[in-house]
């Protein structure tokens, strides 16, 4: 699609929001590890386990059987030895359903890479802010604005490109930095807080549903679910206390 059309991409972690996006002819869904901050309540993507990536991703599976499904690998699943990084991404393609795997990182992941790819599993490379480094950076920090941090960025895009990656996550970086990755490398690159040059968008549903108490500062907000649920939930507490429901017509 690199060069042709724009490709839009969502993260989703169940069945139904799943459905949804699929329904809506989106290429492309990411079960990505922020399901540990959205789903589960964690205050990063550190805890996450091989094990609830898997359980996440067969529900997306089931309710999307059209669209790409691309699972995260999680913390410590893949890092540690390249032979790590084989089984549990095998594990996403056969006990999860998915079509591929995401791993962060750049130079240093392409032994990983080179061996996913060999033995027939897809990446999605992911550079830039790394979630699973957030220790490591200080914080979630923009990455790519000094000359030696752009260079560092451009040598892991193309390092991951020649690695065999069918694509790569640009995150949390200017929109110059991204453009420069993006016309570097022969795969497409999809953005999130990455500006307008990707060739291609990822948002975490959550947030552009307005599900999140406070978004970052690149997301644009389609709906105001949080509203609406909580509007939702006070109507129908009401409601029960005060007997309005159920009514008549609710009944068998
Ligand atoms: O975990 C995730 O949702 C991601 C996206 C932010 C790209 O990695």
């Amino acid at each position: 699609m690199k060069g042709r059309e724009r490709i839009a991409v969502l993260t989703a972690a169940d069945f139904t929001t799943a459905r949804l996006i699929d329904e809506a002819g989106l290429p492309m869904i990411l079960v990505g590890d922020s399901l540990g901050m959205t789903v589960l309540g964690y205050t990063n993507t550190l805890p996450v386990t091989l094990e609830q990536m898997l359980h996440h991703t067969a529900a997306v599976r089931r309710g999307a059987p059209n669209a790409m499904i691309i699972t995260d690998l999680p913390f410590l699943s893949y890092q540690a030895s390249v032979a790590d990084a084989i089984t549990s991404a095998g594990r996403c393609l056969k006990e999860a359903g998915a079509d591929g795997v995401k791993l962060e990182g750049g130079e240093i992941r392409v032994p990983h890479v080179r061996a996913l790819v060999e033995n027939g599993i897809p990446v999605l490379g992911h550079i830039g802010l790394l979630p699973q480094s957030v220790h490591a950076m200080g914080g979630y920090r923009v990455q790519g604005k000094t000359v030696e941090d752009i260079e560092r960025l451009l040598r892991d895009a193309r390092a991951l490109d020649e690695a065999g990656v069918f694509a790569i996550v640009l995150e949390g970086m200017p929109a110059d930095t991204a453009r420069r990755i993006t016309e570097a490398v022969s795969v497409p690159t999809i953005g999130i807080g990455a500006g307008p040059h990707c060739d291609g968008q990822v948002l975490v549903v959550n947030d552009m549903l307005g599900m999140t108490e406070r978004p970052p500062k690149f997301v644009k907000r389609y709906a105001d679910l949080r509203a609406a649920m909580q509007q939702a939930f006070t109507a129908y507490r009401s409601d029960v206390v005060e007997g309005r429901f159920p009514g008549p017509e609710h009944g068998y």
